[in-house]
């Protein structure tokens, strides 16, 4: 039976309110940009979006919809503040620690190592690969890809130039992740940055890459997708573990974040895990 209530008179919460907002402005980026965000965790866009109203000081997700449709500047504002691009130097030191007493050896039979990072953010952790392999000779033969979905970030990447505030840390990181040389070697210190060598990208290839809309396009020895998943729902996890399955070799090693696990794989039971409290797997199947 319809209802005759006025809009005035219909009761909707500020949340409910708020959860059809984010519908419409989630629908509108796709719509308009083809920026497909619908099978995010819906939490953590939620919390992101609220955090950008505060930041930005404005009263609704409608208003934030209204500019980010109308003003490509806003819409770029707002992904960034969607694609979390949070990282370090050698985070989680003890997965490097990992990979570099006990994954190497494996890995060390292979001609030439095929690598992919996954959701790679601004780089750090490709450069911190790149250290570690070319402190245990394995850098040479190594064939990197680093791809994300945030051209922006990307584009920090590729340049390799970290605030120098972060040195102190990622110094700590990388001498628990059995680093062995002077970590002030790999940079030069210049105008409050670190300006990463040259010669540790040589073998990185940095590209855009959307594990919402494109698919596997090589097979590696080894991939790494840390903290990428955490942002996803359901759907898009599984279709995530879908293109690593593909991509991985046999044998092949698979590094996820210390939050994930292979429970959104319908391929989980195709591995085996060398160290399941730091989510490293390998394909056995
Ligand atoms: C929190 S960062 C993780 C960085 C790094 N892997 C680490 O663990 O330190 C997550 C990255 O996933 C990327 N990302 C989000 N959605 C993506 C998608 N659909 N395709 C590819 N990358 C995506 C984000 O842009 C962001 O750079």
């Amino acid at each position: 039976m319809a209802s005759n209530n006025t809009p005035e008179e219909i009761p909707v919460s500020r949340l409910l309110l708020e959860e059809i907002e984010l519908d419409l402005l989630i629908e509108g980026l796709y719509r308009t940009y083809d920026y497909d965000f619908r099978h995010y965790s819906r939490a953590s866009l939620m919390r992101r979006i609220l955090a950008m109203l505060q930041q930005e000081n404005l009263d609704s997700i409608s208003q934030l919809q209204a500019l980010a449709l109308h003003d490509v500047r806003w819409a770029k504002k707002l992904i960034r503040q969607i694609t979390v691009t949070y990282t370090e130097m050698f985070r989680d030191p003890e997965v490097f620690l990992l990979l570099r007493n006990k994954v190497s050896p494996i890995l060390a039979s292979y001609p030439f190592l095929r690598i992919w990072h996954v959701g790679v953010a601004t780089g750090e952790e490709v450069y911190t690969m790149a250290i570690m392999l070319s402190e245990i000779q394995q850098y040479r033969h190594a064939i990197i890809y680093a791809t994300d979905i945030n051209s922006e970030s990307l584009q920090q990447a590729q340049e390799g130039i970290y605030p120098l505030g972060k040195i102190q840390q990622y110094t700590k990181n990388y001498l628990a992740a059995g680093g062995t040389e002077d970590f002030s070697k790999y940079y030069v210190a210049r105008f409050g940055a670190a300006a990463f060598d040259a010669s540790l990208k040589e073998n990185i290839t940095f590209a855009l890459h959307n594990l919402i809309t494109d698919s596997s396009f090589n097979v590696f020895n080894l991939i790494l997708c840390r903290n990428v998943t955490i942002y996803f729902d359901e759907v898009l996890t599984k279709r995530v573990h879908e293109i690593l399955y593909d991509s991985l070799e046999l044998q092949g090693i698979l590094v996820l974040g210390d939050k994930e696990n292979l429970l959104g794989s319908p391929y989980a039971d195709r591995y085996k895990s060398i160290d399941r409290n730091l989510s490293v797997y390998q394909k056995i199947a």
